[in-house]
């Protein structure tokens, strides 16, 4: 096909040696509307730019003479050991960047050895996911005013083998995303949010007749709180992760409600414009802690030193999102391995 080609044509010219290049061919391949959704930031995408310069101000203080003939980047997250401290975060929305979404970024996290989180979002479903074989695989979920849907997503996630949930905590509302505004930003034809396929559809269109999507984001529960954690957890046997915390005060918070580990994360700077990057809110988060729950980061995290650097300050391990997208879009399954 054209699209193939173009493709092909596009990676014989580079050789692609680091992931940002991905975004690059992405950028000429993808249509503009799906392109600026998955690069876009929030409001003037200060933090978007932030979460990448941060990093380059953090610099390495190197010793020598050490014996590295040897090394093993293998770890292990909540008791499951994986081949490297780096996992894809959850990304709404795949098949817009390869017709096999999800299930190509499930089979090849699996082959690397890693964990993936499926976005709730997603194109491919739970179930379709966890058919594609064996996987560390994690949830991720937001909280929606009818908590049926809540019960009923977070138990086909354990039915399906997930092995935890990670509840996203900096959305009550979507940020401001000025491209997807102009672009008009819409669903393209012929793909789904097949998490919530199966919903009573009569109840969808009685609440608001422009489908499922605007109905679905319509239904996250603004009044959501730290008392409804305790709620999540008597509902669940699966550990809780809490993506979205940015301070020391959270950290704590989420150490007394019981969370199972946090990921600090500015939502790859899609929410709130204006809040540090992750990397800098890292140690106060990790500090607070005090060792009691693994800290995990994701934002920006695009190199090897990139990793390092949050694992020196601390991190148990990174997410990568976007790096994960614009791989699938050149080169499915093989770009996100
Ligand atoms: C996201 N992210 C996200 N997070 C979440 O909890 N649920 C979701 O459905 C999505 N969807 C989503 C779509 C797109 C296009 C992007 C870029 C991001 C946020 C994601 O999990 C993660 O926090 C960031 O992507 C990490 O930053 P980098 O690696 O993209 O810089």
């Amino acid at each position: 096909s054209d699209e193939f080609e173009l493709t092909m044509a596009l990676s014989e010219k580079m050789e692609i040696t680091n992931v940002m290049e991905y975004e690059k061919i992405a950028k000429e391949k993808l249509p503009k509307m799906v392109y600026d959704y998955y690069a876009s930031g929030a409001d003037d995408e200060w933090t978007l730019q932030e979460n990448r310069n941060a990093f380059s101000r953090i610099l390495f203080r190197p010793r020598i003479l050490i014996d590295v003939s040897e090394i093993d980047v293998s770890t292990r997250v909540l008791g499951f050991n994986i081949s490297m401290p780096i996992m894809i975060a959850p990304t709404a929305m795949q098949k817009m960047a390869h017709p096999d979404g999800e299930l190509a970024t499930a089979r090849a996290t699996s082959a690397a050895g890693t964990i993936m989180t499926l976005s709730s979002w997603a194109t491919c479903s739970i179930e379709e996911v966890a058919s594609t074989g064996p996987g560390i695989r994690f949830f991720q979920l937001a909280v929606y005013k009818d908590r049926d849907v809540v019960r009923w997503l977070v138990k086909r996630a354990e039915e399906a083998g997930f092995k935890a949930i990670a509840l996203t905590v900096d959305t009550p509302r979507l940020g401001r995303r000025e491209s997807n505004i102009k672009n008009r930003f819409s669903i393209p034809r012929g793909i789904t949010l097949k998490n919530f396929e199966g919903l009573d559809l009569a109840k969808i269109y009685k609440t608001n007749n422009s489908g499922a999507g605007s109905y679905i984001s319509g239904q996250a529960d603004q009044s959501f709180s730290w008392k409804d954690i305790k709620w999540l957890q008597s509902i669940t046997s699966l550990p809780v992760l809490l993506k979205g915390v940015l301070t020391a005060e959270d950290a704590r918070s989420a150490l007394e409600y019981g969370s199972a580990g946090i990921i600090v994360s500015n939502h790859g700077a899609r929410q709130l414009d204006y809040v540090p990057a992750t990397i800098m809110a890292l140690e106060e988060v990790v500090k607070a802690v005090e060792g009691r729950l693994p800290v995990f980061l994701d934002g920006g995290v695009r190199r090897g030193t990139d990793v390092f650097k949050a694992l020196a300050l601390g991190a148990a391990g990174v997410f990568v999102g976007r790096p994960s997208l614009f791989s699938l879009a050149v080169d499915g399954e093989t770009g996100v391995n």
